[in-house]
């Protein structure tokens, strides 16, 4: 790694003020931290855990690990032998300290903006108490598991830091995934109880909750016998907004065995629950995420080496500073909103903004009058949220005082010049640094960012590796590759917020990680490393597309389609989209006997909305009377890819079997995917 500077493209260097009283004030800093996190691992976390509270110490080093499936199961642990409990780190610790408790942990914006309040650190506390001591009394155990099926709503936030108290184990569900996405994870999870609310607002949609909650329940136990024994139920909707007719329509049936309204069983629960002292390789929560077999993972991280990790990123990513007030738009139901809505901020006793609305109600400018009514200093979002709202130009964000921003965030997708740009000069006016930064579920925190006042930044670039991560390019031989070059993203040594294991699956865990290169954690990701030595993420290398920055698989959207009773086969590809950065383009050859028409499509689009959810709908779906295979049956999607893009110039087709398939996808290509 050189220190950056003489480069031919335009650079953009941290401002003075940034660097005056930042945690890593210049590039000589991170490399010198970066030195020490790599060379001596053991002192350097060991100095972060001090922060923290321990019941007990560890008794091993921060970091064993083994990371080589040659020489036997991969395993990573920190803090061996160590007792604590993360809930009690990021609520009880700052209350205790006594200067925190009356702080806001976060500034609640409704869908609508006359809804909002305030939650302080100590009344978090209070009732995340009170809604562990329901738990418990429900009879939920340490590593037992809860789903968790709701909007933005401090709720969410409660009964997760619940889980964490408790020991109990939180799977939190994106609220937009379907009632049979939902299910799937409440049978791999076995859990135990399921949170939900009766319903939310999503701009001028309302989506009944509740009733995709007994769907995704009845259909457990259609599947097999349903571990859910209660379904806690939060009157949000009805409660919350002055809306009558939401009130009407989101009755839905009531089952007096299983559901239970959240007011009731948290109204005199006890305000006090001493937190179940945890090793610090217990599990904290699972998320799923997209694999390629179609399959989701359930990721599953632990408690202290999540703990230190999100902690760490937040506040050196961010640069935090106890008067910010940041921002991450993301959901909490994505690994995202896990890491930088709630443990790394809370954990650093920061206040947050928690939005449950969307960026274009009421009006394309409500991210700007947030940021305004909140004097919002930090600022995350994802490159699809810029590409949608530049289209509507300068001045719904001119309209607004944005003048306490300081630093402005990416996430979740490679972030392009033109948008970048834009972030950069319009909303940050030129003087907030932009951290980009790339990471994973699997990762649990950033893995390659700047620091903002440290790192001179090169538009879309994530630069350089977070502190204890080391990065490596290999070619297809799993060969490293020195100096500027291009090929698989792996990294050599685990970090403390790495996942532990595939729920249940530790051998999915191994496959998919490990195998292909022994001695590596694989990202699944290509990147280029420039002369300067700043990392470039090129995108999935695998049959992985990130539409919006969700990833999502092929195979599963496949899966989806081919359900259909005309479907004889079906193949999916992405194809680069304006705002979504990708979107689905779908390929399907029906039955002898079915016809494809417009009907169809509709059906089939409804289809999968209805498996996965809104954000897998196909954006195009084409008739293909065959698919293009090679001799041994296999599709070759590099082609079906050129077809979804028009790009006519096909390279060496030799292997394919019959090279007439190709024309007629041509000839039969979606209206408007020009
Ligand atoms: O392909 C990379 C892309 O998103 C993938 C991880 O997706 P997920 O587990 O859903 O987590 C998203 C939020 C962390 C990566 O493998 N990705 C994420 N961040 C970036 C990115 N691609 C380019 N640049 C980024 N900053």
């Amino acid at each position: 790694m050189v220190v950056p500077g003489s480069q031919e493209e335009k650079m953009f260097y941290p401002p003075d003020d940034l660097q005056m009283d930042a945690h890593v004030p210049d590039f000589n800093s991170y490399l010198q931290m970066y030195r020490k996190s790599i060379e001596n691992p053991d002192a350097f976390w060991k100095e972060i855990a001090d922060e923290f509270f321990w019941k007990k110490p560890a008794t091993g080093s921060m970091l064993q690990y083994n990371f080589d499936v040659t020489k036997g199961s991969i395993y990573v642990k920190c803090m061996e032998g160590a007792k604590t409990n993360m809930c009690y780190n990021v609520l009880d610790r700052h209350v205790l300290k006594g200067n925190l408790g009356e702080k806001v942990a976060y500034y609640w914006e409704g869908n609508s903006p006359d809804q909002h309040l305030t939650v302080t650190y100590s009344q978090l506390l209070s009732q995340v108490c009170r809604c562990a001591n329901v738990l418990k009394k429900m009879g939920v155990k340490k590593g037992e598991r809860v789903s968790i099926y709701l909007p933005m709503i401090p709720e969410l936030v409660i009964t997760m830091l619940a889980c964490a108290r408790i020991g109990a184990v939180h799977s939190v569900v994106f609220a937009g995934f379907s009632s049979e996405s939902l299910c799937e994870r409440i049978i791999d999870a076995q859990s135990c109880v399921l949170v939900t609310a009766d319903g939310v607002y999503r701009g001028e949609k309302l989506v009944n909750l509740k009733q995709i909650a007994d769907e995704a329940l009845q259909k457990c136990r259609e599947k097999s016998s349903t571990s859910v024994t209660k379904c806690v139920v939060i009157k949000h909707q009805t409660l919350r907004t002055k809306c009558g007719a939401a009130r009407n329509k989101l009755q839905t049936p009531w089952d007096s065995d299983c559901d239970v309204w959240w007011d009731e069983v948290m109204k005199d629960s006890p305000e006090e629950c001493e937190p179940e002292w945890l090793d610090a390789e217990d599990p904290l929560f699972i998320l799923y995420t997209s694999g390629s077999t179609g399959k989701p993972k359930g990721v599953l991280h632990t408690v202290a080496g999540y703990l230190l990790y999100t902690a760490l990123t937040f506040k050196c990513v961010f640069d935090y500073h106890h008067d910010d007030v940041y921002w991450c738009t993301a959901d909490i139901g994505w690994i995202t909103g896990h890491s930088y809505i709630m443990y790394g901020p809370l954990a650093n006793g920061a206040s947050s903004v928690l939005f449950e609305g969307i960026p274009v109600h009421p009006h394309v400018g409500r991210l700007w009058e947030i940021i305004e009514k909140y004097k919002v200093t930090k600022f995350y979002t994802a490159p699809t949220a810029i590409r949608l709202l530049m289209k509507y130009g300068r001045e719904p964000v001119q309209k607004y005082d944005l003048s306490s921003l300081r630093i402005l965030g990416s996430v979740g997708e490679p972030i392009n010049p033109e948008a970048w740009h834009w972030y950069h000069e319009v909303v940050g006016r030129g003087k907030c640094p932009i951290v980009d930064t790339f990471w994973q579920t699997e990762t649990g925190g950033h893995v390659l960012a700047p620091l903002p006042a440290a790192t001179p930044l090169k538009p879309g670039s994530a630069t350089f590796p977070f502190f204890g991560i080391e990065p490596a390019i290999l070619n297809e031989h799993g060969e490293e590759l020195q100096g500027e070059a291009e090929g698989y993203l792996v990294f050599r040594r685990p970090w403390p917020g790495i996942m532990r294991t595939v729920y249940k699956n530790h051998e999915r865990f191994q496959n998919t990680y490990f195998k292909k290169f022994p001695g590596f954690y694989v990202t699944g990701d290509g990147c280029r490393r420039d002369k300067d030595g700043y990392y470039w993420i090129t995108g999935r290398i695998d049959d992985m597309l990130n539409v919006s920055g969700h990833l999502m698989s092929t195979a599963e959207v496949e899966a989806a389609l081919m359900e259909h009773p005309a479907v004889a086969e079906a193949a999916v590809v992405s194809r680069p989209h304006q705002v979504k950065g990708e979107c689905l383009y779908c390929f399907v050859t029906v039955k002898d006997c079915k016809e494809f028409n417009h009907t169809l499509m509709e059906e089939l689009k409804r289809q999968v909305r209805e498996k996965i959810g809104p954000i897998a709908t196909p954006d195009f779906i084409q008739n293909a009377p065959a698919l293009p295979k090679t001799r041994s049956g296999k599709i070759m999607r590099r082609i079906l890819r050129q077809v979804a893009r028009n790009e006519r110039e096909l390279g060496d087709v030799s292997s394919l079997t019959d090279p007439k398939v190709v024309e007629v996808l041509f000839s039969q290509r979606c209206e408007g995917a020009a």
